[in-house]
């Protein structure tokens, strides 16, 4: 994928730039086609009568030129008699289609096309044909909207593909590059240069779906925002918080906390304690840093850690009690409500 990671860097600067305009600047034809639907034609950056067709299914990437005489139309795909002047009169003034701040008009003479600009803080009024002020005219491409050497090669409306968001794509509007977002649950498919549902989306290659949603906050049987502080069903030293909705809006990112090293999260007591004085079901292993660990529900047994996890459980001679804290059998029952009934 040549040039691919060029076109990524470039672009993930530009967009946290908020800049997408300049984006295409120094992309290659091939690394344009890249972020194309197959099979896309358009005008070569910086000519008037050559074109470029990228690759499809069965064909290469093709590159031709216009018969002499002809530019190339990219709206139309094809190539086209070039002399704006021949229908006007010899000194006519005309609008200058490929200027994109409205000041370029062009002059009919001998023959020929002569390129030119409004002077300073006047444009060419398309009907009256000549510069006028701004107050006179209102420019349809607005200052703010700086066209795209892309999309002055590419027809209106075509589509390139956001190589870093999969649910974003861009669209030459005119001249003008935009970026837009597919709806919701849809993300652009980069051969198919439509947005489709995820499930069965083809991403540009380097384009990441977006994470999706975290429904952690969401009550699953009422299916409604649910707030407070929730277990981790994983480990018994952490928990979740989560926050009053917003908006409506469940909580799409809730607190993940961990209580300190031999602490368990108590939902009585809605704090860390001590792990021997609260309950948990869970692999009392993990996370505990030690060799043997008092067992759920019988006091006698111990299990043995390693690597984080119970690999074996013993048990304690008649008369003897574990006790995690001193690591051994004692005689003394603390009755811990680790491993009460
Ligand atoms: C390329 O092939 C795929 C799968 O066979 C097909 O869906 C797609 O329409 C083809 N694209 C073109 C541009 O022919
Ligand atoms: C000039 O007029 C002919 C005939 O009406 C038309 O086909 C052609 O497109 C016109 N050319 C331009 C540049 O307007
Ligand atoms: C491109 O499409 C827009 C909206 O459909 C239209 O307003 C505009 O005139 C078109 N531009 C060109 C150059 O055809
Ligand atoms: C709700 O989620 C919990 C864990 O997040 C799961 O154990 C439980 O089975 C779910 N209940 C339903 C009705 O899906
Ligand atoms: C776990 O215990 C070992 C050895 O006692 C110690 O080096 C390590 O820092 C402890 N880990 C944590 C997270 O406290």
């Amino acid at each position: 994928m040549i040039g691919a990671s060029g076109i990524l860097s470039l672009l993930f600067v530009a967009s946290c730039l908020g800049d997408v305009i300049e984006d295409f600047e120094y992309l290659s034809v091939s690394e344009m086609c890249e972020l194309l639907p197959p099979e896309t034609s358009f005008l070569r950056p910086n000519t008037c009568d050559s074109w470029v067709s990228c690759a499809g299914n069965y064909t290469n990437l093709e590159q031709g030129g216009c018969a002499a005489g002809l530019n190339y139309n990219k709206e139309l795909g094809r190539c086209q008699p070039k002399n704006l002047c021949a229908n006007e009169t010899e000194g006519a003034f005309i609008v200058d289609p490929s200027s994109s701040n409205c000041r370029g008009y062009i002059l009919c003479k001998g023959q020929k096309q002569i390129k030119a600009n409004c002077p300073n803080e006047l444009i060419f009024h398309p009907r009256s044909r000549s510069c006028v002020y701004e107050t006179q005219y209102a420019c349809p491409i607005s200052q703010t909207n700086k066209p795209s050497p892309a999309c002055r090669s590419l027809s209106n409306h075509t589509r390139l593909a956001d190589p870093v968001h999969c649910d974003q794509y861009y669209e030459c509007v005119g001249e003008v590059l935009h970026s837009r977002s597919c709806p919701l649950q849809e993300a652009y498919d980069a051969d198919l240069g439509a947005c489709v549902p995820q499930d069965r989306v083809n991403c540009y290659e380097t384009a990441a779906l977006p994470e999706p949603e975290n429904t952690f906050c969401v009550d699953n049987v009422t299916g409604k925002a649910r707030t407070g502080y929730f277990a981790d069903d994983l480990s018994c030293s952490k928990y979740y918080i989560c926050g009053e909705p917003v908006a409506g809006k469940h909580d799409t990112e809730p607190k993940h906390i961990s209580c300190p090293l031999g602490q368990y999260f108590d939902f009585v007591k809605l704090s860390c304690r001590d792990r021997l004085n609260v309950r948990c079901q869970l692999d009392r292993c993990v996370g505990a840093n030690l060799t043997y660990v008092n067992v759920a529900g019988d006091c006698q047994s111990y299990g043995r850690c390693s690597g984080g996890l119970t690999v074996s459980l013993g048990h304690c001679p008649d008369g003897y009690f574990f006790d995690e804290r001193n690591q051994g059998c004692t005689q003394t029952n603390y009755h811990y409500i680790a491993c009460s009934a």
